[in-house]
């Protein structure tokens, strides 16, 4: 099977948009409870694209697969080397190895933006999701314990690092 990275374009926010809103609905790898509008979603990667973030899509079968992207960890000065980053893999593609390309490439890309660290904050129950990351490295850090609430449960949100090295 031929995956293909490229940037994304303004063509592909629809395709994004419906694997977001699947795991919103059917997941608590996102901590939103209501699904996104197109415009909503496009303003959000827009925003990314304006600041220079990177998104990227995973184009599969002529379809789009996967994204991948990073944005700010946090909004204050000091951590502008600081980036987290999200990537997700349409069910119909998951395990075939898009998520490992996409991540891959988001980790070389930051490299190259001079970043020195990349966290991802990954739900506890997503345990796919955690060991997908400890494979390229990812250390835990914290847990920040209950501080999420959905489906009727408290949620707690596990932070991983990566340092990136030059
Ligand atoms: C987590 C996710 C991005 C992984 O992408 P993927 O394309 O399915 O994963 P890949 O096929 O590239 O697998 C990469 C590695 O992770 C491992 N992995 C993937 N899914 C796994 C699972 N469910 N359980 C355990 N390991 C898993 C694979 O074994 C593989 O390791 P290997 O190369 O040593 O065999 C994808 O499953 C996904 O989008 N999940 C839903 C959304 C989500 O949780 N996103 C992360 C939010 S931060």
């Amino acid at each position: 099977m031929e995956i293909t990275l490229r940037p994304y374009k303004t063509e592909d926010t629809q395709a994004i948009l419906d694997i977001i809103n699947y795991n919103i609905l059917n997941s608590t790898a996102l901590y939103d409870y209501n699904i996104r509008t197109y415009d909503q979603q496009k303003v959000l990667l827009d925003d990314k694209i304006n600041k220079n973030f990177p998104v990227i899509v995973a184009v599969c079968e002529g379809k789009v697969a996967g994204f991948g992207m990073y944005g700010e960890f946090r909004f204050k000065e000091a951590y502008k080397f600081t980036v987290e980053h999200s990537v997700y893999v349409s069910n119909d593609y998951q395990g075939k190895g898009i998520g490992k390309i996409l991540l891959a490439e988001l980790i070389q890309i930051a490299k190259k933006q001079n970043l020195h660290t990349m966290i991802a904050v990954i739900d506890e129950e997503n345990q796919s999701s955690v060991d997908f990351h400890e494979k390229f490295g990812f250390k835990t850090v914290g847990i920040i314990k209950e501080s999420g609430y959905k489906f009727d449960r408290w949620l707690h949100s596990v932070f991983m690092q990566l340092i990136l090295e030059k």
